[in-house]
């Protein structure tokens, strides 16, 4: 059993696929801690929170019994764990799909072509419902990990395992059949946490930043310099500039424009306004938006 400090504990991936991001997202929502992957607790120096790393998949379980308050978690591993929590938000990376893959040479390709086959996975909950659903009777053979080699060690005819880029299942000579499940990274609670008046003001609080840091993701803030009389055009050119703050400077007919872009047609835009007349133009991201 952990020891418990009284302060509200996050449970995030210790080392894998979710990881960085974790912490990037925590960092991004004002966090300061230390972490290290070879320590389990890491106390945040300015908010009531510590950050506990463990094993992906035993984090389901672990917000369920409240050892954590809070935890960020693959949905796959959620759904398959069938753990009762609280799911407070996607969070928008971690993206991956459990699939279904063959050997290269195989000669299966469909869905009912699984018939009778043994399927290696370490999903077997999930996959169970999707062979029902699917209507094919397969043998399910239960893996506690490196699924990619059973094919090839004749522990399993085929697999249903995670595919994120992609490369593992090449590597091993396997090619993906079907689409089982897609999932991402989601933020979950302890059922008792949410309901626990200063827990949840905590909980609370970091949703703020947490959204916050989602909406700034990916868009970047304009300043520019253009005349006065340019506006209505350079408005056109900028396909999220709803409110842009126009400003009048002290030249006569020159005007500062301050406004909010999104990373994919950034350059598109620059080009652009460029071209429209703007002039002087600073470009930094966003680190939060509140409203
Ligand atoms: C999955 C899966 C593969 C890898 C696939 O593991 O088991 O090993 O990711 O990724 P790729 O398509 O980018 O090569 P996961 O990250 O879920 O780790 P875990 O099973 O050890 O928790
Ligand atoms: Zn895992």
């Amino acid at each position: 059993m952990l020891a418990t400090n009284g302060r509200m504990k996050i449970a995030i991936q210790r080392n894998g696929r979710l990881t960085e991001d974790s912490v990037g997202l925590l960092r991004a929502c004002g966090l300061s801690f230390e972490f290290q992957k070879q320590s389990l607790y890491s106390p945040c120096a300015n908010f009531e929170l510590d950050v506990l790393a463990i094993r992906d998949d035993d984090i389901p379980e672990y917000v369920q019994d409240g050892v954590a308050d809070l935890g960020i978690i693959g949905e796959n591993v959620l759904l398959e764990r069938h753990a009762r929590v609280h799911t407070l938000t996607p969070l928008g990376f971690g993206g991956c799909k459990l699939m279904i893959s063959v050997p290269q040479k195989s000669s299966i390709r469909k869905i009912s072509d699984l018939k009778g086959q043994r399927i290696g996975t370490t999903y077997p909950t999930i996959l169970k419902t999707f062979l029902k659903n699917n209507k094919v009777k397969a043998e399910i053979v239960e893996l506690s990990g490196s699924v990619e080699l059973a094919p090839s060690l004749n522990v399993a005819d085929v697999i249903c395992d995670i595919v994120s880029t992609g490369t593992t299942a090449k590597m091993h000579g396997l090619r993906t059949l079907c689409t089982v499940l897609e999932s991402q990274a989601v933020l979950v609670a302890n059922q008792e946490a949410i309901h626990d008046k200063k827990k949840r003001a905590i909980i609370d609080r970091l949703m703020i930043r947490v959204h916050g840091s989602q909406e700034a993701s990916g868009k970047r803030y304009l300043m520019m310099n253009a005349p006065a009389d340019s506006v209505p055009k350079l408005k056109r050119v900028i396909p999220s500039l709803k409110s842009p703050t126009v400003m009048p400077l002290a030249e006569t007919g020159m005007v500062a424009i301050h406004s909010v872009v999104a990373e994919d047609v950034f350059w598109d835009v620059m080009e652009k306004l460029k071209q429209a007349g703007a002039s002087d133009i600073i470009v930094v991201p966003i680190e939060t938006i509140i409203r």
